[in-house]
């Protein structure tokens, strides 16, 4: 059994990830400072023996390093992060403390401290608009906003570091995750998280556009298990894959579960397309299983109605 440095443990992906570590019988260190992350995400965990939480910024100076030199983890994952990519755009200086400084600093934590791999929270906000489908991972990086920037640049950092101090690092592109403790507080805030809060609340969704836009929609517990793999999987070398399910999913087969679900539900408000929304993302999730052993396991429909009976 491994000992594994969480940050961002409180998070939506964050929490998972501690949860299904902790249910294989790993020892878990998790960090957060409860800026996105929420301490009731924390419940189940909290009750075991093997689980030791910080309160802390991992931006903050020193911080990081201590917490490390601490624990000696087997493996960091590293979650904490801006999360919005709304947010990135209207703060991209906060953008670049949260999102590229924390992971620097990561990377120095690990080097001074021989921690042998570190698994990453990025993103396939990497891509930006990218004009083939399915997006393999060899497909250009031109990001659209400053979230996805930072992911490119903490990956380039990562693998930098990985190289030359001998850290294996494994960079894990989520593309669009969904599953309970997602929060759905701004309207950028993930669609299935808003749509779920709307169903349940009685209150009609909008759909910006025909509905037709696609994402590849990955259950957050398939998340949570490639980070388990990636982190404590004999053998992986460093590199990057997708964390995706290589289907397109409509917003309108997601309205549709919702609406069996909910068969009196107000029907649906359409607005007009949201201005720089991309029409489809579809992820290859070819190089997850290879490098990884990774597929994911839960059909979008299935995860959907678990969402909505969740709690
Ligand atoms: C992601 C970001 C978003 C950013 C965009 C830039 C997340 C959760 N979202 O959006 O902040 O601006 O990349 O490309 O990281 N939709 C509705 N009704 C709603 C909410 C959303 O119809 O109430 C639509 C959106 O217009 C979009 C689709 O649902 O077409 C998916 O939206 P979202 O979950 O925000 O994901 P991305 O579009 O990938």
């Amino acid at each position: 059994m491994a000992h594994l440095l969480v940050t961002g443990a409180a998070g939506f992906i964050g929490s998972h990830t501690v949860d299904q570590l902790l249910h294989a019988g790993h020892t878990v260190t998790g960090v957060d400072n409860f800026r996105t992350g929420r301490r009731e995400n924390l419940t189940a965990a909290t009750t075991s023996p093997r689980f030791a939480f910080h309160e802390a910024d991992i931006a903050a100076p020193g911080v990081l390093s201590s917490l490390v030199g601490t624990a000696r983890p087997d493996a960091l994952i590293h979650l904490a992060a801006l999360v919005s990519v709304q947010e990135s755009i209207q703060d991209p200086d906060l953008n670049f403390r949260l999102n590229v400084h924390a992971t620097h600093l990561v990377a120095e934590a690990a080097r001074m401290h021989r921690v042998p791999r570190l698994v990453f929270a990025s993103s396939a906000a990497i891509y930006g608009d990218a004009p083939t489908q399915p997006i393999r991972e060899d497909a250009p990086k031109a990001p659209i906003s400053p979230y996805g920037a930072a992911k490119l640049a903490s990956e380039v950092l990562l693998l930098g570091h990985g190289a030359t101090y001998g850290i294996t690092v494994r960079c894990q592109r989520y593309f669009n995750v969904f599953g309970p403790r997602q929060d759905p507080a701004s309207p950028y805030s993930g669609v299935i998280s808003i749509f779920a809060r709307r169903f349940r609340e009685g209150n009609a969704v909008t759909i910006h556009g025909d509905g037709c836009q696609t994402r590849d929609f990955i259950s957050v517990h398939d998340v949570a298990r490639a980070n388990v793999l990636a982190a404590t999987a004999p053998g992986l070398r460093s590199g990057v894959a997708n964390i995706c399910t290589g289907h397109a999913t409509s917003l309108l087969d997601v309205l549709r579960v919702f609406q069996a679900e909910f068969p009196a539900a107000a029907a649906p408000v359409h607005g007009p397309a949201r201005s720089g929304d991309i029409l489809h993302s579809r992820g290859s999730a070819d190089e997850a299983l290879a490098a990884l052993g990774f597929a994911p396991r839960v059909p979008v429909a299935e995860g959907l109605r678990e969402l909505i009976h969740a709690r």
